[in-house]
């Protein structure tokens, strides 16, 4: 039997609706914080392939979940094109990229050079995980990685990398570009090494217009999408906060569309024409609700997944909050895997 995510992402019928949750290895659960007080670091347990795969697994073992996500940043890969990287807690460039000569000094990306531990992390887990639990690699979209790289940091609006496409929009392309082939050859060695999907966060593409989306960042998604197509696994775009980009999200090569949780998925499925497989998309806020309305609102987006032309995917609309109590977690994912796949009345 197919595992129920792969079914689901295919756009096949799964015995349950799959369920994972993105960041569900994190701070919210006492196992991965003394995993990582143990390991002296966030960076230090992604360079280390027998913990990260630990982190991986510890949701799976205490939750169920349908699928697995590698532990690791979409910031990762970008040492190993010549990026000095921190986190405190989100990702620091100290030598933030700022002109065009900045760009020329992104390398190109040699995985197996660049990113050894995350290559042995996806075959440690592809050993380790049960069968019907696929391991979901993945990579930041190139805008969002462009975000970090010329800002230095997260900020709320990351008005200098929107400032960069306006006045040094050869350079940005170039930078794109670079970022989409990077990408394209790291997505490529995870699923080699073990990765049966593979996911593109793009969690700040919403900042962009749509005629920007269209010019810049769309064709760069297409080429990631592209490069991955011959391999055969279900490719997943994630475009955050996006609803108004969804016209222009039509006719990727994707077969899962992420939908964050301000769009409600009936109307995501409308705009995107019913051709993709859909994940998403509860607030990650309702986790704080008391378990009743966590689990009313929990059926409303079960609802709502039965009614997608194409099929549903059952996450939450961004990650989950480091404060979230962990048995809410565990009621949301026996609800989800309750319920009935397609509606009965
Ligand atoms: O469980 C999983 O989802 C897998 C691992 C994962 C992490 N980051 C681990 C992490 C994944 C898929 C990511 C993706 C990521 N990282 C994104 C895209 C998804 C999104 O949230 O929009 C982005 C934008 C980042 C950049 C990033 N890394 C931020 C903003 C932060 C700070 C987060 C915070 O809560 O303060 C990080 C650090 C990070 N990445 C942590 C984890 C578990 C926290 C590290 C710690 O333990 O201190």
């Amino acid at each position: 039997m197919t595992a129920p995510f792969l079914a689901a992402a295919r756009g096949e019928t799964p015995s349950h609706t799959p369920v994972w949750i993105m960041r569900q290895a994190g701070r919210y659960l006492p196992e991965y914080r003394e995993t990582r007080a143990s390991a002296g670091g966030f960076q230090e347990m992604t360079r280390t392939p027998e913990l990260a795969a630990e982190v991986t697994l510890q949701p799976i073992r205490r939750f169920g979940m349908d699928a697995a996500i590698l532990f690791s940043d979409i910031m990762t890969p970008l040492e190993g094109m010549g990026i000095d990287l921190r986190f405190d807690p989100g990702p620091v460039i100290d030598n933030p990229i700022r002109s065009a000569d900045d760009v020329k000094r992104l390398r190109a990306l040699d995985p197996d050079e660049g990113v050894p531990f995350v290559l042995e992390t996806c075959r440690i887990l592809a050993r380790e995980l049960p069968e019907n639990v696929p391991l979901i690699g993945f990579a930041g979209a190139p805008f969002t990685l462009l975000c970090y790289l010329i800002e230095g940091h997260g900020t709320k609006s990351f008005v200098q990398a929107r400032a960069f496409l306006r006045s040094e929009l050869d350079a940005a392309r170039e930078l794109l570009d670079r970022l989409a082939h990077g990408m394209a050859l790291y997505l490529e060695a995870q699923a080699r090494a073990g990765a049966r999907a593979l996911m593109i966060f793009d969690s700040w593409v919403g900042l962009l217009d749509a005629p920007t989306f269209r010019a810049l960042e769309r064709p760069a998604i297409e080429r990631i999408l592209t490069h991955l197509r011959p391999l055969g696994v279900p490719l997943l775009y994630f475009p955050n906060q996006g609803a108004h980009l969804h016209h222009e999200v039509v006719g990727l090569h994707a077969d899962v569309i992420g939908v964050d949780w301000r769009t409600p998925l009936e109307a995501a499925d409308e705009a995107l024409g019913g051709q993709f497989v859909l994940q998403g998309n509860l607030d990650p806020s309702i986790l704080f609700a008391p378990p009743e309305s966590l689990l009313v609102a929990a059926d409303s987006v079960l609802d709502a997944g039965r009614s997608l032309r194409r099929g549903h995917i059952f996450n939450l609309g961004h990650g989950i909050d480091k404060r979230t109590d962990p048995d809410q977690v565990a009621r949301l994912v026996e609800r989800v895997h309750a319920a009935p796949v397609r509606a009965t009345g």
